[in-house]
């Protein structure tokens, strides 16, 4: 008798966008559904000396729970943490996993925003969990604070935000903040913020402020991949009060055992200053070049297109003004372009496209191109 994989009680469904960038993301000639900023090499990274210490670096098990040099910079990005409330994981996928596997149960309700990152919402799925969803408004992408009152109650165990947002672009005001805290004192439920994009602002030169410390049951989240350009080392982290880093610590040790040791060591070159600092000016040049192809493109587009300007994050979330789902038109565009986009139904937003603009313009403005010659054939 032949035996499935997947016990019939198990709710477990695929990460759709992320199966349909790893399905098709070396397949085509341009990509720009990926959500970070364009990615670095080690070269720029190190000077000759960090480049010395790599090549001696043993391949040892490294410390389970984080270097403690890397675990105290990312401490130092969370006022009031110590190395002691870091975990250091295999990216922000990682944190994310082990928060809902520590914190879920069966029948527990977990509150997510869309459009959003879909990621909490399918684990929490997969491990028996009511997930319930509050609708951002299309028009600017606003939280509707009636309709969050009304979702997070005694029985919400997980609220997921993710600020600044991916793929809306846009980051909570203060006033959004404080009602999220507040909800989380009242209900009793915990907070997980994942906040890969905070240091991604276009304007000014405020960092979106951590969720970190607003709450004793808020857990952050953060990561090397998005703002830093470093996805590739996979080195994200987990901040939260100590008994709650030993509950994911003990979860991380099944799961990963620890983050790789090189990819610590690079992880430590970054965040170190004045390395952090130029890695986050780098960042914020290339998005602000980006967002201006992206948005002269669109005003090109003949109607076809809209977009609510993010305030943050590498991401565009483009409307598409044509009578197919955003799977047919991210279909037609790759196929008949060969460039990658991600379609909106994979993240809570028909009718949209994802594009990043953490590319170099010239590289974006042919992709976008490609994408202005399908449009009309489809409206
Ligand atoms: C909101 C959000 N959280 C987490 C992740 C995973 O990031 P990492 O590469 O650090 O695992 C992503 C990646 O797209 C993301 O957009």
């Amino acid at each position: 008798m032949t035996r499935t994989l997947a016990p019939t009680a198990s709710r477990f469904v695929p990460f759709e966008q992320e199966v349909w960038q790893s399905r098709w993301e070396r397949s085509v000639e341009m990509n720009i559904a990926d959500s970070a900023v364009r990615h670095l090499s080690v070269h720029e990274l190190l000077d000759e000396d960090g480049i010395e210490r790599l090549m001696r670096l043993e391949l040892t098990y490294p410390e389970v729970n984080g270097t403690s040099e890397l675990r105290t910079l990312f401490a130092e990005l969370h006022p009031g943490a110590t190395p002691a409330n870091v975990l250091v994981t295999a990216g922000a996928a990682e944190a994310n996993c082990l928060v809902c596997q520590a914190l879920l149960r069966p029948g527990d309700e977990v509150v997510v925003f869309e459009p959003g990152y879909r990621q909490v919402r399918g684990v929490a799925e997969a491990l028996g969990a009511h997930v319930r969803v509050a609708a951002l408004d299309p028009s600017g992408w606003r939280l509707d604070l009636d309709e969050l009152k009304r979702l997070i109650t005694p029985a919400t165990r997980l609220v997921y935000v993710v600020n600044p947002n991916n793929p809306t672009g846009t980051v909570l005001s203060e006033e959004e903040r404080t009602a999220i805290v507040r909800l989380i004192d009242s209900s009793g439920a915990w907070l997980l913020a994942d906040e890969v994009y905070r240091g991604s602002e276009r304007e000014g030169d405020e960092e979106t402020p951590t969720f970190w410390s607003a709450h004793e049951r808020v857990i952050v989240v953060n990561s090397l991949s998005k703002v830093y350009g470093l996805c590739g080392l996979r080195i994200g982290c987990a901040v939260a009060q100590e008994p709650v880093v030993d509950e994911l610590w003990r979860r991380h040790e099944y799961l990963a055992i620890s983050a790789a040791g090189p990819s610590m060591m690079l992880a430590e070159a970054a965040l170190t200053q004045p390395m952090r600092t130029r890695l986050l000016d780098r960042q914020r040049a290339i998005l602000g070049r980006g967002w201006e192809v992206v948005s002269a493109w669109i005003s090109e587009q003949a109607g076809l297109v809209s977009v609510v300007a993010p305030a943050a994050t590498a991401v565009s979330l483009l409307r598409v003004h044509v009578p197919l789902s955003s799977m047919e038109v991210a279909d037609r565009i790759r196929t008949e372009e060969s460039v990658l986009v991600i379609p909106g139904d994979l993240m809570g937003a028909p009718g949209h496209l994802r594009v990043t603009h953490g590319f170099e313009p010239n590289y974006l403005r042919s992709a976008l191109d490609r994408i202005g010659s399908v449009l009309p054939r489809l409206a």
